[in-house]
């Protein structure tokens, strides 16, 4: 039907013939002069009717917005001043001879102009229209482009792209389960995975040596802009080769990803840096390096003071008071501050202190702030000196449990960095070492993994049982700019270790046979050492276009809710079906069920 793409022609095609396929993008009437900008997924073309050839004419008159056209023309250079450097084809426009209406359209919902903001629910009621716009396409393209330079860098290394299924059992990857009734086995069902974290642990069992998959994973957890309920992992695990050797793989392919893609340069090689300097230092795992402000301790000048919000948490061995440098803040307002307070409660925080640095050489009086008077004189010259503060600065301060403070303070952190644009670099790579093995839930009174049950600790047996909450994991993570994209391991190889760490994480035996017998069987015949990652493909197209949402990068997102506005799912199913599946609801038709009787 056509002989080029709209967005394909350039001054080479000057004089020719050609054939176009397109959307109407827009259309203007000039004074006589109709002009279609003719829309495909290479980009736009101008065409221009003139009244000459009256039959066309007639027929661009009448045309609208998204109409479906096949028009013949040929290639003219624009006149002297008309050029447009916005696009591709900017010098050139394509004099129409012939136009067929392939197909009508009705008033889109919304205009097809990028910088046109349109509510999200709408956009993805119409999806199919949404993704012509050229900022999506553009989207699309980088996704298409990036999933092609991973498989080609892993092919070239040998990995084998292996299919994992997706009617399986529970993955514990920390998230609720999305679960598909069985039919062949009532009361049964399956489980759609987390992650193929098992599966491809049991390949390297089957010495297969180096595995990938771009693989959809499905987990129900609250759902932010970086996360979906169903989302893309490239997986990969190998054997034989420890942590250094496969971040050091996967490091290379990250890092020639940015740059052929994005023309990005990460620099070589990623800073690497513990769990606890991370937690320290940015109140985060996941610092975003980008952002030059920083946590300080100041709990040892504390413990003495006359305020009990900062002497309690500086004498509770869970207990952190950190210091945060603000500088040139002092020009925040009042009901800035106020603000900042109000953010900061989000995660727990009871208050937000300040201290104005108005004058450093007056001492204490040159500082302003309702809690000065709390401490003496040495005490706050002690802050100020660790601090590194200036005149000028802001100092916030943060009190209470530790993980309050970390995640209080390390949000407040980053928002001040973006708020304020302090950003010292547009890409800051960091992996993420010596994580953990277990996090002590003190709701439910016992320890969970920090990765997954699944990974290895870098010390014994014994030590891991004498002292759980110390041991440190093989795992690593690779943060970029404060998201974190990846996260792998070395995993436990030896059915003893693995036993140790589900009694650890409170797993019965009997539960673990039936939940994970099969591992456990599989890691009594010659298992391997192997480890691996799974970086998130989504979030890195995310980063890669700039987008502000994982939804933007993915063709058919869910809402926030979890749900599609496009299909309407989820959805009721019949009542045979229900039936067929020995399935009875308990709210038929979202109705609270009547009691029965008693009988
Ligand atoms: P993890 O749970 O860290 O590890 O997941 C790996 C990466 O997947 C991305 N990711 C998500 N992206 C979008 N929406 C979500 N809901 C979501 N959850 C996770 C993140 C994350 O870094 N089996 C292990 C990997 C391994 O050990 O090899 C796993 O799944 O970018
Ligand atoms: P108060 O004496 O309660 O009025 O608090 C004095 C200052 O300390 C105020 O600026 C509060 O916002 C701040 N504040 C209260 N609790 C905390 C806390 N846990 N961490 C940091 N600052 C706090």
């Amino acid at each position: 039907m056509r002989s080029h793409k709209c967005g394909e022609l350039t001054a080479q095609h000057l004089g020719q013939n050609v054939a176009l396929c397109g959307w109407v993008h827009r259309r203007r009437d000039h004074g006589g002069v109709i002009f279609i900008d003719l829309r495909d997924r290479a980009g736009l073309v101008q065409i221009v009717f003139d009244p000459d050839a009256a039959e066309s004419f007639g027929i661009a008159e009448h045309v609208r917005s998204e109409y479906v056209l096949r028009i013949e023309g040929v290639v003219r250079n624009r006149p002297e001043g008309t050029h447009n450097p916005n696009i591709g084809t900017g010098e050139i426009e394509v004099l129409g001879k012939s136009i067929e209406v392939l197909n009508e359209a009705e008033t889109p919902p919304f205009p097809l102009e990028s910088e046109i903001e349109v509510n999200e629910e709408t956009r993805l009621r119409y999806r199919y229209i949404d993704l012509r716009r050229p900022a999506m396409q553009h989207k699309m393209k980088v996704r298409r482009d990036v999933a092609r330079h991973l498989r080609q860098y892993l092919d070239a290394r040998d990995f084998f792209e292996i299919e994992t299924p997706y009617l399986t059992k529970a993955t514990p990857e920390g998230a609720r389960d999305y679960i598909v009734p069985s039919r062949t086995h009532q009361n049964s069902f399956f489980a759609l995975p987390q992650s193929p974290q098992l599966y491809k642990q049991l390949l390297m069992v089957a010495g297969m040596d180096r595995y990938y998959q771009i693989v959809r994973c499905f987990r129900d957890e609250d759902l932010r802009a970086d996360r979906q309920p169903e989302f893309t992992q490239l997986d990969i695990e190998t054997s034989f080769l420890d942590e250094q050797e496969i971040m050091a793989i996967m490091e290379e392919m990250i890092r020639r990803l940015f740059a052929d893609i994005i023309n990005v340069d990460l620099g070589d090689p990623f800073p690497v840096m513990t769990y606890a300097e991370a937690m320290r230092r940015f109140g985060s795992d996941r610092p975003d390096l980008r952002i030059p402000l920083e946590l300080v301790d100041i709990a040892e000048y504390m413990r003495e003071v006359d305020f009990k919000v900062f002497s309690g948490p500086a004498n509770d061995p869970h207990g952190r008071v950190v210091a945060m440098r603000l500088p040139a803040g002092g020009d925040l307002s009042r009901s800035e501050i106020d603000e900042l307070t109000k953010f900061v409660a989000i995660y727990g925080a009871k208050g937000l202190a300040y201290i104005k640095v108005n004058e450093l050489e007056a001492g204490v009086d040159g500082l302003q702030s309702p809690i000065v008077k709390f401490a003496p004189a040495e005490t706050w010259a002690k802050v100020m000196q660790k601090t590194g503060a200036q005149n000028g600065d802001l100092i916030f301060f943060g009190a209470d449990q530790a993980g309050i403070v970390n995640e209080a303070m390390g949000a407040l952190r980053v928002k001040l960095g973006l708020d304020r644009q302090l950003l010292t670099a547009p890409w800051k790579p960091l992996w993420v070492v010596d994580f953990p093995m277990f996090a002590w839930d003190e709701k439910a009174g016992r320890f969970t993994a920090i990765h997954h049950p699944f990974t290895a600790p870098k010390c014994g047996r014994d030590e891991l049982l004498a002292d759980p909450g110390a041991a440190i994991s093989r795992a690593y993570d690779l943060v970029l700019n404060g998201t974190e994209v990846g996260g792998g391991s070395i995993r436990i190889n030896r059915t003893s270790m693995q036993e140790v760490v589900f009694d650890i994480l409170g797993i019965s035996e009997t539960e673990a046979r039936e939940k994970f017998g099969f591992l456990l069987d599989a890691l009594k015949y010659g298992a391997p050492p192997h480890g691996g990652i799974a970086f998130g493909l989504d979030r890195l197209v995310m980063l890669m276009t700039g987008a502000s949402s994982i939804r933007d990068v993915i063709a058919f997102p869910k809402t926030q809710t979890a749900a599609c506005p496009l299909f309407n799912a989820p959805a009721p199913v019949t009542e045979e079906q229900l039936k067929e599946l020995g399935i009875r609801l308990r709210k038929p038709g979202g109705k609270e069920e009547k009691a029965e009787p008693a009988a």
